[in-house]
């Protein structure tokens, strides 16, 4: 029922994008003037919210849009209603509803779904990750110096160090090809299926991370802080890899 409800609420929100994809709808800013919030956003949150409340109107729940709606449950629901608005808002079909369900604290599920290439991720704690249904594995490859990966970049830096900009310029300088997604939630799923090697960036929240980690996880491989230390969704610093070019990426980010 967990499981079902999940995907009834992905899709829900999913059907959501569809709809609106390439037509008009509102677009207003929030903190920063590029960090944008569309009508879309906030229907695509409502019908996956309501789709969870019909099941389990009692489970907590943290939607970007919305915030945090408490409850005593010990299931926690987390919820991006779009992962990648910039390219959404601008006709890029590269984003995807990604909602997470913790467990006492623990991660027990996760979906990321683009509807526009039809690519539903999944995991299940313990069982595994699948893309539509088909079983998925991290890339066997041993040296970063040959890994394709991908990062996102905040949207504003201006009042503090310029470390995303210096780290994804030390990977260029060594010839390793970095790609920019603009939805970490994609960047997770693509390094669980093996299209990166890796993926690392420095300030994510809680909605962005808590599908995308157990997908990878699933998938066997790796999701730690900069440090080394296991990633939980409330930290910002995220590294995901295939686990064999992990310490390789760690000594790489730590020459900061
Ligand atoms: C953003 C995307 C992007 C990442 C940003 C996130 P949003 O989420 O995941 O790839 O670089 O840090 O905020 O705003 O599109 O939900
Ligand atoms: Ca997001
Ligand atoms: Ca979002």
């Amino acid at each position: 029922m967990l499981k079902e409800t999940l995907l009834h609420a992905t899709e829900s929100g999913a059907m959501i994008l569809k709809e609106y994809f390439g037509g008009r709808f509102e677009i207003s800013s929030k903190d920063t003037l590029n960090n944008l919030v569309t009508e879309v956003d906030k229907k695509s949150e409502q019908a996956i919210i309501d789709s969870i409340r019909r099941n389990y109107p009692d489970h907590f729940i943290l939607s970007e849009e919305a915030g945090e709606i408490p409850t005593a449950s010990e299931y926690k629901w987390i919820i991006d209603p779009i992962d990648g608005t910039v390219n959404y808002a601008h006709g890029i079909p590269i984003c995807a509803v990604s909602i997470g369900l913790e467990k006492d604290g623990e991660m027990i599920l996760g979906a990321v779904f683009n509807p526009f290439s039809e690519e539903l991720f999944f995991a299940q704690k313990g069982f595994g990750a699948s893309l539509n249904d088909k079983r998925i594995q991290v890339s066997p490859l041993q040296s970063m110096e040959r890994a394709l990966l991908v990062t996102g970049f905040p949207y504003s830096w201006q009042n503090a160090e310029n470390d995303p900009v210096k780290t994804f310029e030390r990977f260029v300088r060594r010839g390793i090809p970095v790609r920019r997604l603009g939805s970490a939630a994609l960047d997770l799923c693509w390094v669980a299926c093996g299209r990166f090697d890796g993926f690392w960036e420095f300030n994510l929240q809680a909605w962005d991370s808590a599908a995308g980690m157990l997908v990878v996880r699933e998938a066997g491989g790796s999701v730690t802080d900069f440090g080394g230390n296991p990633y939980s969704p409330y930290q910002k610093e995220l590294l995901a890899s295939n686990g064999k070019i992990h310490n390789q990426m760690l000594e790489a980010l730590r020459e900061n």
